[in-house]
């Protein structure tokens, strides 16, 4: 029997391979059957045979030759065709045809065709292949396939499914962070805060983020003022994801200042969003589409923002961005070497840009940098501190401190480094950690450096138990 037949037993590979044959059979059959009648010699009257209905009787001619030969020919037709393919139960056919076949077989040829085409482009800076109308097309057209059906034919996408044609990015909008989107995939979990906050404060931390893009008609401003505490502090912490003033953190949470929404912004609508929590996927296509289709994949993204194949200017304001993210990620060795000795005591672990930043190293514990009057946690932070949280999470303890460095009103430090503190609180219950396991502990001097030191505005935090 057949290995690849998809029955566990022969009987219907026989079954149906002998109706095939039956048929054929039967099919010859029945026309010599019928084909009995001569051609009468000429003179000789047609016979009728010998039915007659209401005086009405039919002449017992012969079949037409041109019908019996038509019949004969696909007769023979079919019969060639079932050596040739498969269609006798098992029998694969001479030919050895499969559809399978066949599709490899086109798209091989496909890639071969276009092959030298990507690779072109491959080593073409994305702003370039951006604007080739060639890859444009290519990338359009890989964009039909394989990404409308979520992000829309106008790529602008719908209730849960971002936008691609403007500026405002959840996962970044520079050519390598798109690629990385594209490639991995990107998950956006917003957690549900209905249970831990009840009605009344859901509705006013919504009020809240409805104060941040709409006008003072469409909120109620006792509710913001109330939100507003809620979102800046515990128990909810929102400004952890969202940004201290809701501007949003590349890669944690989105902006909320801008009146776009990914899940809509009517009341309703975001007293949902914050009540039940959202989780949204983009799946990943790096097993589907190789590094010169991925090229032009991003490039056509990218493009689609940057109308003129020129990068938009520059925020002058540092935010945490994710841009050093893939970098921690894929090196951890380089995470942890760069934190060896505990910071007060290494020059060198102070970032080098006015942008958050975390180190870990298995003995010395994590330390958060932070950038000026800022208290929002480095995106990367997860992937870094990805041990630190398994042994919290285990139930070992951690105590968390804050500093600032010395510039400033000392109060307002005071205040900040508590922030700070608090805002890595909140990045650890965020990554499940049970709050209990959770201590805050102030340092004797909270400012740990001279002048504007980047080393200075750091949460350390330590493993105990
Ligand atoms: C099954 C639905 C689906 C398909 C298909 C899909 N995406 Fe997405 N995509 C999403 C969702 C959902 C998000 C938002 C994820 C989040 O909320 O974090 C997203 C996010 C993105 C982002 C990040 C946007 C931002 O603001 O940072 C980019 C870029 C992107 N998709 C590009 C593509 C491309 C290119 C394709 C085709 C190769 C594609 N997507 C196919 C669902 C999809
Ligand atoms: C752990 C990080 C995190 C925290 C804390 C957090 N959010 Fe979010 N939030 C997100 C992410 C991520 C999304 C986007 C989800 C997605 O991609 O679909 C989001 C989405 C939202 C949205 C919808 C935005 C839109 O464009 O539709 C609102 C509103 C919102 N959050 C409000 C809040 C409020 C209020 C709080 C505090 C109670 C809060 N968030 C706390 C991560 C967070």
């Amino acid at each position: 029997m057949n290995t690849t037949s998809q029955f566990t037993s022969n009987f219907w590979n026989i079954y149906i391979a002998a109706i095939v044959l039956l048929s054929f059979i039967g099919l010859a059959w029945l026309l010599f059957s019928q084909n009995v009648v001569k051609t009468p010699k000429k003179g000789e009257e047609v016979k009728t045979t010998g039915h007659e209905w209401d005086g009405i009787e039919e002449y017992n001619n012969p079949l037409p030759r041109w019908w019996f030969w038509l019949y004969v020919l696909t007769w023979i037709f079919g019969a060639v065709y079932l050596v040739l393919y498969p269609g006798v139960g098992d029998w694969k056919g001479v030919l050895n045809w499969t559809s399978h076949n066949q599709y490899e077989k086109e798209v091989a040829k496909a890639n071969e065709q276009y092959q030298p085409l990507y690779a072109k482009f491959a080593n073409m800076p994305i702003e370039q292949v951006a604007k080739d109308p060639q890859a444009q097309q290519i990338g359009k057209n890989m964009f039909d396939t394989y990404c409308i059906q979520c992000h829309g034919s106008d790529a602008k996408g719908s209730k849960g499914f971002p936008n691609l044609t403007d500026h405002d990015w959840l996962w970044g909008g520079e050519p390598a962070q798109i690629s990385e989107t594209i490639e991995k995939g990107r998950t956006g979990v917003m957690a549900a805060w209905g249970p831990q906050l009840g009605e009344e404060r859901v509705k006013d931390v919504a009020h809240y983020v409805m104060s941040l893009s709409k006008g003072k008609d469409q909120y109620d401003e006792e509710r913001a003022a109330r939100g507003q505490a809620l979102f800046s502090g515990p128990p909810a912490n929102c400004f952890t994801c969202h940004g201290d003033k809701g501007q949003g953190v590349q890669g944690l949470g989105p902006n909320l200042t801008d009146d776009v929404w990914l899940w809509g912004g009517t009341q309703k609508t975001i007293i949902e969003t914050i009540t039940s929590g959202r989780h949204n996927q983009m799946p990943a296509w790096g097993n589907f589409l190789d590094k010169d289709k991925l090229h032009i994949m991003t490039a056509y993204v990218w493009g689609l923002s940057n109308k003129d194949g020129k990068a938009p200017a520059k925020k002058a304001e540092p935010v945490a961005s994710p841009a050093s993210a893939p970098a921690a990620a894929s090196a951890p060795v380089a995470a942890t070497a760069s934190a060896t000795s505990a910071p007060a005591s290494a020059e060198n672990t102070a970032p080098a840009t006015d942008a958050a930043e975390v180190t870990y190293n298995a003995n010395e514990g994590a330390v958060f940098f932070f950038a000026t009057g800022k208290s929002d946690v480095a995106a990367n932070a997860p992937t870094v501190l990805a041990e630190l949280i398994k042994s919290a999470k285990d139930g070992k303890r951690l105590v968390v401190s804050g500093y600032t460095d010395s510039t400033g009103n000392a109060a307002a430090n005071a205040e900040l480094s508590k922030k700070r503190a608090q805002a890595v609180q909140a990045f650890f219950e965020a990554q499940g950690v049970k709050t209990e396991n959770i201590e805050l502990r102030k340092p004797e001097n909270t400012t740990a450096a001279q002048g504007n030191n980047a080393k200075g505005r750091r949460v350390e935090v330590k493993l105990e138990g």
